[in-house]
């Protein structure tokens, strides 16, 4: 089985879909060994708006697409959605395909179901290009993952992250389908808040802007 894991975040680093990822790629790993031997997992990066021959080749021969992508203004970043076009118009052309896909949408609100309308984007693109829609889940509070880093998943903060990429990677080795899964982050809901305007005051700094301002809206 050919699995493509597609980031989908412009960012080059401190990109949480990233995280993610990687999170999912150990649950393959330690996956039972006869079921390991058979995933071929190919990694990518989309950050232009348009793809190269040879990823579209590659991505049209993979068996499951896992996208992780965040959440911008309530839905698929615009580069990532020229990708999906550019893809929709290759995949209309193909008549015998059997492709999953898999999505993991991460935003920057606490609640994870912010991410509901980004998913059903990626449902209806399925629709769109006759593909099999497997799972999706909607994962809140992404930034708190560069900071919880090195906390092994499944624990603290990251605990409901875990359960939810356990019950996903399972999914994809079965290619099986399932309901959509909206995570919350294992820290509270107060103190993630706090944490986010420190980050605010901080880059308003940074880059020599009004912090008056800031306060105002406080
Ligand atoms: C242009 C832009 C728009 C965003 N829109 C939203 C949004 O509508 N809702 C939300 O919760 N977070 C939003 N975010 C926050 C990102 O989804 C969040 O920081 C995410 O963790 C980034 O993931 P990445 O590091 O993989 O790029 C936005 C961020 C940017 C830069």
């Amino acid at each position: 089985m050919k699995i493509a894991l597609i980031n989908g975040s412009p960012k080059v680093k401190y990109s949480a879909s990233e995280l993610i990822l990687n999170e999912l790629k150990n649950f393959f790993n330690n996956s039972e060994n006869e079921v390991n031997k058979k995933l071929s997992i190919c990694e990518y990066s989309f950050r232009s708006t348009k793809l190269d021959n040879n990823v579209v080749e590659e991505i049209i021969n993979s068996n499951v697409l896992v996208f992780a992508f965040p959440l911008y203004v309530d839905g698929v970043p615009s580069h990532l959605l020229k990708c999906l076009v550019q893809l929709e118009e290759i995949f209309n052309n193909i008549k015998e395909k059997d492709i999953k896909v898999y999505a993991l949408a991460n935003c920057g609100f606490y609640e994870g179901e912010q991410n509901k309308l980004a998913l059903e984007i990626f449902e209806n693109w399925c629709i769109k290009c006759n593909l099999t829609w497997g799972q999706g889940a909607g994962i809140g509070a992404g930034p708190i993952l560069h900071s919880v880093k090195n906390v092994p998943i499944g624990h603290g903060p990251k605990k409901n992250l875990g359960k939810a990429l356990n019950i996903i990677s399972d999914n994809i080795i079965k290619s099986s389908k399932d309901n959509n899964i909206f995570v919350k982050a294992n820290f509270p809901r107060f103190a993630y808040k706090i944490a986010g305007e420190m980050g605010w005051k901080k880059a308003v700094k940074v880059n020599n802007l009004q912090i008056k301002d800031l306060y105002k809206r406080l």
